[in-house]
C-alpha cells in the first residue's frame, strides 16, 4: 500500500512520519517543489525507522509526480501557511493555483486514488481539489474535524483532568471561527460533558476552539503542524484498514443538512472507498443556524474561487 503527501513542509512532514512510525502504508512518498527538501525529510524519517522499529519506506522527490503513481491515498498539504494577523481565507489565491496543479498532477499519476485534503483555507481548497480531480466527491475530502475536535478533547480533558481518549465530541461546519462544536453531542466515557462543566467554562472551551488555529500562529508565528498532522494520517489509516471510523470531515454535501453544492464539516463514515456515508443529525433550531452561519462564510470565499477563474 502506498501512500503520497504533497508537500514536505511541517504538516506534509510530521503526517508521513506518523504513517510510517505506525506502519499504516508499505510505502510513503513526500513530495515538495523545493529542492531536495522532501529528500532530506524523507531521509531523516527513514532514519528513525530502527529507532522507532517501522519498515515502511519513505521516498523523497523534488516535483516528480511519476514516483506517486498508483497511490491508494493521496494527502495534499501544499501551500502557504498562515501568519500573524491573517485568516485562513487570506490564502486563497496563492493556495488555489498551488492546489489546482498538485491536483492536476496527482490525478494523472493516479487516477483512482482518495484525496484528503489539508491545505487553507481548507472548505475551499477541498472544493478545488474536487473541481480539478473530477472525480466522484466520496473521494475527495478534507481534514478538518478531527484536529477541531482534537483541541476541543485536549482543551476539556484539561479542564476536567480526564484523559482525552475518553472524549467523544462532534462538530460540524467550516474551517474557521464559524466552525459549530456540538456540546449536546459531547460525552466523556459516556456521560454527558453539560453534567460534569458549568455552561460558562463550556462556552470557553468552545470559543477557544474555534480560534484554536489562530492561537498556536499568535504563539508560534506560523500555522500548527502536529495536531493537523497526526488527524490527516489518522483519515488515512481508515481509509487503507477500512475502519469505516466514524470522523467530522469536510465533505461534499448534496442536500444533506439542508445544504447543496458545498464543501462542510459533517460527521461521516471512513472506510476504503472513502466517505461510505453522510451522517445527517437531528439539529435544533439554534444549532442549524450556527450551521447555516457557517455554511454562509464558506459559501463566500468558494464564489470568490469560482471568480478566480483559475
Ligand atoms: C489550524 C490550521 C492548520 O487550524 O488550519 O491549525
Amino acid at each position: 500500500m502506498k501512500v503520497s503527501v504533497i508537500g514536505a513542509g511541517n504538516v506534509g512532514a510530521t503526517c508521513a512520519e506518523v504513517i510510517a512510525h505506525h506502519e499504516l502504508a508499505n510505502e510513503v512518498v513526500l513530495l515538495d517543489i523545493k529542492e531536495n527538501f522532501a529528500e532530506g525529510k524523507a531521509l531523516d524519517i527513514w532514519e528513525t525507522s530502527a529507532i522507532n522499529m517501522y519498515d515502511t519506506r519513505l521516498v523523497g522527490t523534488t516535483n516528480d509526480y511519476s514516483k506517486t503513481a498508483n497511490s491508494e491515498v493521496v494527502v495534499i498539504t501544499s501551500g502557504l501557511p498562515r501568519k500573524p494577523g491573517m485568516s485562513r481565507d487570506d490564502l486563497i489565491s496563492t493556495n488555489a493555483k498551488i492546489v489546482k496543479s498538485v491536483t492536476e498532477n496527482v490525478v494523472k499519476h493516479s487516477p483512482n486514488t482518495i484525496l484528503i485534503v489539508v491545505s487553507n483555507p481548507l472548505d475551499v481548497m477541498t472544493y478545488c481539489a474536487y473541481i480539478n480531480s473530477k472525480f466522484p466527491s466520496k473521494r475527495v475530502f478534507g481534514m478538518a474535524g478531527i484536529l477541531d475536535t482534537g483541541r476541543y478533547k485536549a482543551f476539556l480533558a484539561d479542564e476536567l483532568r480526564v484523559s482525552p481518549k475518553d472524549i467523544q465530541a462532534v462538530l460540524l461546519g467550516g474551517h474557521g471561527d464559524t466552525m459549530v462544536p456540538l456540546p449536546r453531542y459531547t460525552t466523556i466515557g459516556g456521560i454527558p460533558v453539560t453534567e460534569l462543566i458549568d455552561k460558562a467554562k463550556l462556552d470557553a472551551i468552545i470559543d477557544r476552539t474555534k480560534k484554536g488555529g489562530g492561537e498556536i500562529v499568535n504563539l508560534l508565528g506560523t500555522s500548527a503542524w502536529y495536531a493537523p498532522g497526526s488527524a490527516a494520517a489518522q483519515m488515512v489509516e481508515a481509509i487503507l484498514k477500512d475502519q469505516r471510523r466514524v470522523f467530522p470531515v469536510c465533505a461534499w454535501l448534496e442536500g444533506e443538512y439542508g445544504l447543496k453544492s458545498i464543501y462542510l464539516g459533517v460527521p461521516v463514515i471512513l472506510g476504503k472507498g472513502g466517505i461510505e456515508k453522510i451522517i445527517e443529525l437531528k439539529l435544533s433550531g439554534d444549532e442549524m443556524k450556527l450551521v447555516n452561519e457557517s455554511a454562509k462564510s464558506v459559501k463566500e470565499v468558494m464564489d470568490v474561487l469560482d471568480k478566480l477563474e483559475l
